[in-house]
């Protein structure tokens, strides 16, 4: 579907970027004036998102990590995450919840909380090329809000 407003961010995979691509992801979605929640629940699935593109997609090195943010014609906010690294070997496995492959400090659900947080997730990898994320989230409309 068109977009009838996009920005598009690329960052280096520091750990202090996730912050700051969180916070433009909500500062982007204001203009569709959702409520607290939704924003809550848009900062934490990008969150989650980029924290992966960090931490998995370049265990050793700082690689570039691009963010798509786009307004549908439809009023849908979409959001693609896009990474250049090491890629996911078994994608279903990798989308089990608790699975994870990085040890004691991760929790397994990043996949969980991104498809639960969002109305659509997909996501397409190919190990030794990178992964794509993209979640779409509609804002409910401020009329029939109570
Ligand atoms: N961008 C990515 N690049 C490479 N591997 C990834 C990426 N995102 C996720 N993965 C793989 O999928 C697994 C599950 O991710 P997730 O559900 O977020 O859990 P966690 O990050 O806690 O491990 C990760 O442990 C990792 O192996
Ligand atoms: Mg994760």
């Amino acid at each position: 579907m068109k977009a009838s407003n996009s920005i598009k961010l690329e960052f280096p995979s520091k750990s202090s970027n996730e912050s700051f691509a969180r916070a433009a992801a909500a500062a982007f979605a204001a203009q569709l004036d959702p409520t607290m929640e939704e924003l809550g629940d848009l900062r934490t699935a990008v969150s989650e998102a980029v924290t992966n593109a960090i931490v998995h997609a370049y265990p050793d090195s700082i690689g570039m990590i691009c963010m798509k943010l786009r307004i549908l014609e439809s009023g849908v906010f979409e959001v693609t995450v896009r990474d250049w690294g090491r890629g996911i070997e078994d994608l279903e496995k990798a989308m089990t919840p608790l699975y994870s492959t990085g040890g004691e400090e991760r929790s397994g659900m990043g996949f969980t909380i991104m498809d639960s947080f969002t109305d659509k997730l997909r996501v397409r990898s190919s190990p030794g090329k990178g992964t794509t994320v993209v979640m779409q989230k509609s804002f409910s409309p401020r009329a029939v809000r109570v």
